[in-house]
């Protein structure tokens, strides 16, 4: 029996919520382990549509659901997100939240954009306090979903980070100061909301491990933006990569795990950042309107740009990538030929591996592989249980540069479009 963790190989956006509830069914829990609600996980169910930011997707088909300790809690948005599955017809009853997961204040978003206003290069982030929240727990002043247990004492710590927020922060970052007595009041009523879902996580992880359950690790972003692995300093503040997938859930690297990335047939990057694949800007307009390649959390249109495989080479190695689901590849329908990086090139000499400092990669030129694409009518005949000759090499060169297996290929938005080509 394997758990399995999934994960965005790309900059996010791959389309891991319809994944993720897909391979959901046969889990017995979801668990979110990092960013925030910054994440932006679109699922179709019978032709609706629902976007979760902060929810395990799992949380849709009544799983337990966990929100990690590597989670930061936007428990404003989260209170909203609640609010919304219900109104969907979803009880989120099973849903359970880290007793260790830091809490991400309204103040965290203030300073995000503050932060953003001010910066000569701005990372274009997506305004959700993401980063500040992270600054807060590594700096050790933040306040963690556990200190929301006992009320009194919650309202004495949280009256004490908001003052030393007024008198720090909020001149540092040119904000408004706070109206404490009424701040807190309506973080007081977020809490009494909330504080029902916190839970010890980590015990409960180590008692679905010990009892055999099947658990399924839900990344958020893209291993691209990591902040350790990603295009630094364009990159989020946490760990979308799969190793992290432990570290911020407590569950124990022990057993069986699948890891599956999620790899969309061409790239996308919304923010700010190297992009060496980026595309035309007549391919890309027409490709993000085929697409819909708009953000789900902030609306933004985002950069396209051809597949980049020697990218996807270093993913899939940190990560220990074995499975890929190749998403959206009826978008490429009737784009013609499509190119696909395998290689940089940096002043001259071909690159070992995909670099560390941005303005490498701000001058790196990929090479291209040049395939014949598909058509609408492919995409049919996929569906059929045909595998197009053209499909099956865009396949092949994915296969050979990432070492992983293509499991599944998605080719549409609702549940039903995804066909499994495990037993090719
Ligand atoms: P932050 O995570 O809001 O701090 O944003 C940092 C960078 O990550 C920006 O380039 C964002 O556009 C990008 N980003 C954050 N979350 C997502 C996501 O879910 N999908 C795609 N890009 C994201």
């Amino acid at each position: 029996m394997k758990h399995r963790i999934i994960m965005g190989m790309q900059w996010g956006d791959e389309g891991k919520g319809k994944i993720v509830d897909v391979l959901s069914s046969d889990a017995d829990a979801v668990v979110r382990y990092q960013g925030g609600a910054n994440a932006g996980h679109t699922v179709v169910i019978d032709g609706r549509k629902i976007i979760l930011h902060l929810l395990p997707t799992g949380i849709l088909q009544n799983k337990i659901s966990i929100i990690g300790n590597g989670v930061v809690v936007d428990i404003e948005e989260l209170i909203n997100e609640l609010e919304e599955v219900r109104a969907f017809g979803i009880s989120p009853d099973k849903l359970m939240i880290s007793s260790r997961a830091h809490i991400l204040f309204p103040l965290h978003k203030t300073i995000d954009g503050a932060k953003e206003k001010s910066r000569k290069n701005s990372i274009g982030t997506t305004k959700r306090g993401i980063g500040p929240a992270y600054a807060d727990k590594f700096s050790r002043t933040g306040l963690r979903m556990c200190d929301m247990l006992d009320r009194d004492a919650f309202e004495k710590k949280l009256k004490a980070y908001l003052e030393n927020y007024n008198d720090y922060l909020a001149p540092h970052y040119s904000t408004e100061p706070l109206d404490i007595e009424t701040h807190t009041e309506t973080i007081m009523e977020l809490r009494d909301k909330l504080y029902i879902y916190i839970k010890d996580t980590d015990i409960i992880a180590r008692d679905l491990y010990s009892s055999g359950r099947r658990v399924l690790f839900e990344g958020a972003q893209g291993a691209l933006l990591d902040i350790d692995f990603g295009t630094y300093p364009y990159v989020t503040s946490s760990h979308p990569i799969a190793p992290y997938a432990f570290c911020g859930s407590g569950f124990p690297i022990a057993g069986d795990f699948n890891i599956t990335g999620i790899m969309k047939a061409y790239t996308t990057r919304v923010g700010a950042g190297p992009f060496p694949t980026r595309m035309s800007e007549r391919e890309e307009q027409a490709l993000r309107d085929r697409g819909g390649e708009f953000g789900a959390t902030t609306g933004r249109g985002r950069n396209c740009g051809w597949l980049d495989l020697f990218a996807m080479k270093y993913v899939s190695f940190i990560s220990g990538i074995d499975s890929i689901a190749l998403t959206k590849i009826d978008i490429l329908a009737g784009m013609g030929e499509l190119k696909v990086c395998t290689q940089y090139r940096y002043r001259g000499e071909t690159l070992k591996t995909f670099p560390a400092s941005t303005d490498m990669l701000d001058e790196v030129e990929p090479l291209y592989k040049t395939l014949d694409g598909w058509t609408d009518n492919d995409i049919r005949s996929l569906g059929e249980g045909n595998m197009p000759r053209t499909i099956k090499a865009y396949i092949d060169l994915i296969e050979d540069y990432t070492d992983a297996k293509v499991t599944m290929i998605s080719n549409g938005p609702s549940r039903k479009d995804i066909i499994n080509i495990e037993d090719r």
